[in-house]
């Protein structure tokens, strides 16, 4: 007979791991560095790299892949692999076994690399690819939009969509690294440049009042693209991301609440909704300013900074209503879709104040639809404030 005592164990272990980071300003060219030392080469071997972009940033990507062909301790195995971008790269699984195809037939392995250069869907994508190959091969983010370089660059997840519901299949896995780069933005339209920051004034409001009033007081500047404005709200809307997934103490989102999901719920119902074509950023302003208001009806969130919450997206050049969100009982489905992708009972973030979230497990839905139609007035009055006044000069 086995002792009683070592047929029933309980063991706790952790894996430690590095999250790597760099800033730079472009590393298609002065900053490529960076890139280099982030690639690690096995004992006397050279590290074999694959490079995977969007095709809409082809030109920085072969000034990538002609100067690593040069680096002698690296293996380009291939020229740069182009995809399309966009959430279509994650509405079907074409681009993921395309990808997978070519990791089998380039003999990459564990200690490879693949250093992807897009925006978010391209990243969730290819990520996904690269985390089930061999169970799981170095990935390098090179971030290109705004949105992921404030959000999803550092995060530990990829998906897919499937069942016509958000990232349906997918799976945690820490990037080897992330390079949010400056001059990678350069090419991006300005409806993907300013949607992006939506997720910077969610996390904003989850942990930082002064960051949001930041946020707030910059607003124009961020619209206009202003470069040491931009860089630095995307910069630490980034950090106060990392800091969650790597100090915040549920990483793989084994608990009930995920916080940065802050006005997810609605967001992602959004999106299927039109078809994607509203933007993950525009989705979750829209998402933030919902959750924002009911916050103010149910919780004491001061109606004052509700107020300021939409003015700020507003500011920032993002729609605060889109056609799709009615008839709000169908929106309201988005609850249920969120319960079931963690399993458990329901959990939302909402707010008492400004840095001061709560934990929910039930949402009034008579309030839920209350803050919806005052979103849609709010989106009104803040449309009027924008026509130009009858008699105004200039
Ligand atoms: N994994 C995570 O933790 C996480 C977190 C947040 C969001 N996401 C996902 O990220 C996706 C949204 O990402 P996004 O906002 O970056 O949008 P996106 O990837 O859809 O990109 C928006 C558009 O910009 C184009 N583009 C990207 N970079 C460009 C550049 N530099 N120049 C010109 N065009 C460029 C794309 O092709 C696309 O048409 C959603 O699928 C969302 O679910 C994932
Ligand atoms: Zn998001």
């Amino acid at each position: 007979m086995p002792d009683p005592s070592e047929t029933s164990l309980d063991i706790q272990f952790s894996v430690p791991f590095v999250h790597r980071l760099r800033v730079t300003d472009d590393v298609s060219r002065e900053d490529l560095p960076q890139l280099l030392s982030v690639i690690e080469a096995g004992s006397g071997d050279r590290a074999k790299v694959l490079l995977i972009a969007e095709r809409s940033l082809a030109e920085p990507t072969t000034r990538i892949a002609d100067q690593l062909g040069q680096a002698n301790r690296i293996d380009l195995v291939d020229a740069p692999v182009l995809v399309d971008g966009g959430e279509d790269i994650k509405n079907s699984s074409t681009t993921v076994d395309l990808i997978l195809q070519q990791i089998n037939q380039l003999n990459l392995d564990r200690r490879s690399y693949m250093v992807a250069i897009g925006g978010g869907a391209m990243l969730d994508a290819v990520g996904y690819a690269a985390a089930v190959a061999h169970r799981g091969i170095r990935l390098i983010r090179l971030p290109t939009t705004t949105l992921a370089q404030a959000d999803s660059g550092v995060g530990v997840k990829n998906a897919i969509n499937h069942f016509e519901k958000k990232n349906w299949i997918g799976t945690f896995a820490v990037p080897w690294a992330v390079i949010n780069d400056a001059s990678l933005l350069q090419t991006l339209p300005d409806r993907d440049f300013r949607c992006g920051f939506s997720e910077a004034v969610k996390v904003s409001l989850l942990k930082s009042e002064a960051e949001f009033s930041w946020l707030c007081e910059n607003a124009d500047a961020i619209r206009e693209r202003e470069a040491v404005a931009s860089k630095r709200a995307v910069h630490r809307s980034c950090l106060l991301h990392l800091k969650h997934i790597t100090h915040g103490g549920d990483p793989f989102e084994m608990l009930e609440a995920r916080p940065l999901d802050f006005g997810h719920w609605s967001a992602h119902r959004l999106e299927p909704l039109t078809h994607y074509r509203i933007r993950h950023g525009e989705a979750v302003a829209i998402g933030v300013a919902i959750d924002t208001i009911y916050s103010s009806l149910k919780f004491g969130f001061p109606e004052q900074d509700m107020r300021a919450v939409c003015k700020c997206l507003d500011r920032l050049g993002i729609q605060l209503w889109h056609e799709e969100l009615t008839p709000i009982e169908r929106l309201m489905q988005g609850l249920e879709e969120f319960r079931q992708h963690l399993g458990g009972r329901l959990t939302i973030t909402m707010l008492r104040g400004v840095g001061d979230p709560i934990d929910v497990h039930e949402i009034d839905h008579t309030t839920m639809r209350k803050a919806i139609n005052q979103l849609q007035q709010i989106q009104q009055e803040l449309a009027v404030s924008h026509e130009p006044k009858v008699g105004s000069k200039g």
